[in-house]
């Protein structure tokens, strides 16, 4: 069987201030009038099962988001690389033997998602593979993994390509030299069978959770485990991997400057999520939630309003706004 398994656990620290710790950015319906987890569940909904991987604090409203779905709720949020060698064995003991759809809670996708979906669940079942699905970049992003395709693969009449390397948010100068020679953005969307993916696992910095849910010592296993993402911690040095190009659109609404792809822009290039003016303005991003917003003579500036918060950002600095967030907890 094909089981999705949604990511649903993330802070979504950059879309601070929209994103708060007890409103994290997959309950909020940023593009259409769903959830992005409402949207995520019903993109899956060809799966013969669907789970979702969240920390304990988000558990109880996961249902309202996804009501279809059985949820796995980690014992402590550690990212998602103890996350999903979590819920991956938990889907071997309830389901057994099957292929493991994950996908991550935070992205827009339109296009044939099913088909590409599927046929890389294909490639995971046939050949043990860690599969990623490769999105072609159109810019040196560096919220994003990079990935170096090998070889030529093909499967029932479909091709795929080993994956020669991969590179977990390099820095621009790096991400503009990947983008040259022709990487893939790693979607954040992987297949995997349950034991390719433990096997992995067991020669990475995830190990001694591993080992522990074999000795049925969960708790044991999330304080030995580092708080490290599946990226870093498993595919980074997965020596059994392949990459199925991703011939859907895809956008991962990571930081604010994301808006811009996503929504409609005036002639001046300012896009606007919620009320706002913008008078001899370039390129603006401006977002709120019931608040009026105005702008004048500013560029290339994000700028939101959400509760009692206000946030402003060079657009170009969109990723730094978790360091706004780090310092914030700090400070307590
Ligand atoms: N259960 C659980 N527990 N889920 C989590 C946790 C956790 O501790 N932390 C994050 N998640 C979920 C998020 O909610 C999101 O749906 C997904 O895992 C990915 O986490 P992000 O924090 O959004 O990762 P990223 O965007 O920085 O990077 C990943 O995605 C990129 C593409 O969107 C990486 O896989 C990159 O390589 C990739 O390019
Ligand atoms: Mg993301």
């Amino acid at each position: 069987p094909l089981v999705a398994l949604v990511l649903a656990g993330g802070t979504g620290t950059r879309l601070y201030p929209a994103s708060r710790a007890d409103r994290p950015k997959q309950f909020l319906s940023l593009v259409g009038d769903d959830s992005l987890l409402a949207q995520t569940a019903d993109r899956v909904n060809f799966a013969d099962h669907t789970f979702v991987s969240t920390r304990p604090d988000f558990a109880d409203e996961i249902a309202d988001h996804a009501p279809d779905a059985a949820v796995i709720t980690e014992p402590v949020a550690k990212d998602t690389g103890p996350a999903l060698v979590y819920a991956t064995h938990r889907i071997r003991e309830e389901v057994g033997e099957c292929v493991v759809l994950v996908v991550p809670s935070d992205h827009t996708v339109d296009g044939d998602f099913q088909s590409v979906a599927t046929s890389g669940a294909r490639v995971a079942s046939e050949t043990d593979a860690l599969v990623t699905f490769g999105v072609d970049p159109t810019r040196p992003d560096t919220g994003y993994g990079y990935i170096e395709p090998g070889a030529e693969q093909s499967l029932d009449g479909e091709s795929y390509f080993d994956l020669a390397a991969f590179h977990e948010k390099p820095d621009v100068e790096t991400a503009s030299e990947y983008v040259d020679a022709g990487y893939y953005w790693n979607a954040g969307i992987f297949a995997w069978t349950p034991e390719s993916l433990l096997s992995a696992a067991r020669d990475s910095p995830l190990e001694p959770l591993v080992d522990a849910l074999d000795a049925g010592e969960e708790e044991r296993g999330f304080d030995d485990v580092p708080e490290v993402s599946i990226d870093y911690a498993v595919m980074e040095r997965a020596d059994h991997a392949a990459v199925v190009p991703a011939t859907f659109t895809w956008d991962d609404l990571g930081s604010w400057d994301a808006l811009e792809r996503v929504l409609d822009a005036d002639e001046d290039g300012n896009v606007a999520l919620g009320e706002s003016l913008t008078v001899d303005c370039e390129n603006t991003v401006v977002a709120s939630d019931d608040k009026h917003v105005s702008l004048v003579g500013v560029s290339d500036l994000a700028v939101v309003a959400w509760d009692d918060r206000v946030l402003v950002v060079p657009k170009e600095d969109a990723q730094r706004v978790r360091e706004v967030v780090s310092q914030l907890k700090q400070e307590g």
